[in-house]
């Protein structure tokens, strides 16, 4: 009997890879940039199996491909916003992604960047790099306290979660706005619900920790800029659709916020006009909050059971668009 025959859009790591070679024909696409749209869909459609990232566009058109063999998505990431899942579900296509398993990584960089843009880490670098060491004194390179200070988070799942964790230890006071209230956690973590607005009103630093979606498109645009604190510093390793950057750039510049770290921007990669570049006080990260080696390697193994069990018949254990089972019944 053939094997089935896979696309992998990326080099994963290899331990998880040797895992899935024996069982499949494969082919892994090795190019500096990722497929284009039309490569992308040739081979896919030639294949039994996707193994994709998040630059993958897997949108309707893509899965309404004529001919498709295509019978299983496994995305490299938690985060499925290059992916329409109806589409997908409507073709029967089960969509594995990783929840879970990058949690504390992502969390740890939402903090590394809250730490390098309130202490003015990466402008100082930039300073000594071009030979401006500027003599000790008392208001060079000046910023923010992160102890002590008021963070609120947007989205309080897995993520928001695990930094109200970080938070606590910095003896930070910690906002969380979500869909819903999270009783137990306000116990346990010593964190309070908040309004959208009073988040936007009190914080000294935001970080938002939510799925991109036709509701959270530019859910912090100028309105929202206009009620935050001028020393408020915002943080994005969510997805850079969320922000509207057109609204952050006037804002940073105008001294509405005091800072910005983000991990993702809207599109990737960021465009070379983007009036971001050009803000001291603006950090930008080329979407690496999971890029630990470890984190990595834990993604690459649960992108591989969610194609073997998909290539056995046998439900994703990490699926996205549950409802693909449940279809027709
Ligand atoms: C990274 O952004 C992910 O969604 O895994």
């Amino acid at each position: 009997m053939s094997k089935p025959k896979i696309f992998i859009t990326r080099p994963i790591p290899q331990l998880a890879l040797d895992r899935l070679l024996p069982h499949v024909d494969y082919e892994i696409w090795q190019e500096q940039q990722p497929p284009s749209i039309e490569i992308l869909s040739k081979k896919a459609h030639a294949s039994d199996a996707l193994l994709s990232m998040l630059s993958d566009p897997l949108n309707a058109t893509f899965f309404d491909a004529p001919g498709s063999t295509l019978k299983i998505v496994s995305q490299f990431s938690v985060g499925v916003d290059n992916i329409d899942l109806s589409a997908a579900t409507n073709h029967e296509i089960p969509v594995g992604h990783t929840p879970g398993v990058l949690t504390e990584t992502t969390a740890d960089f939402a903090f590394g960047l809250m730490l390098a843009a309130a202490r003015r880490i990466v402008e100082g670098n930039n300073e000594v790099r071009q030979g401006i060491w500027r003599p000790w004194g008392p208001d060079v390179l000046t910023g923010y306290d992160v102890h002590g200070a008021t963070l609120g988070l947007i989205g309080f799942g897995r993520i928001g979660q695990a930094v109200a964790r970080r938070a606590a230890g910095f003896s930070m006071k910690v906002l969380y706005f979500d869909r819903s209230h999270h009783a137990d956690l306000e116990q346990e973590l010593g964190v309070a619900y908040a309004s959208l607005d009073q988040i936007l009103e009190q914080s000294d630093f935001i970080s938002l920790h939510i799925y991109l979606s036709p509701e959270t498109h530019h859910l912090i645009g100028k309105l929202e800029f206009e009620k935050m604190k001028p020393n408020a510093i915002l943080i994005n390793t969510a997805r850079g659709g969320v922000v509207d950057h057109q609204a952050l750039a006037v804002a940073l510049k105008n001294g509405k916020i005091a800072a910005a770290a983000v991990d993702v921007t809207e599109p990737e990669p960021i465009q070379n006009d983007s009036p971001l570049l050009d803000l001291p006080n603006m950090i930008i990260a080329p979407h690496i909050a999971s890029a630990s080696k470890a984190t990595r390697l834990r993604m690459a193994h649960i992108a591989v059971d969610n194609l073997l069990a998909g290539l056995e018949g046998r439900r994703l254990p990490f699926c996205a668009n549950p409802a693909v089972y449940t279809k027709g019944k």
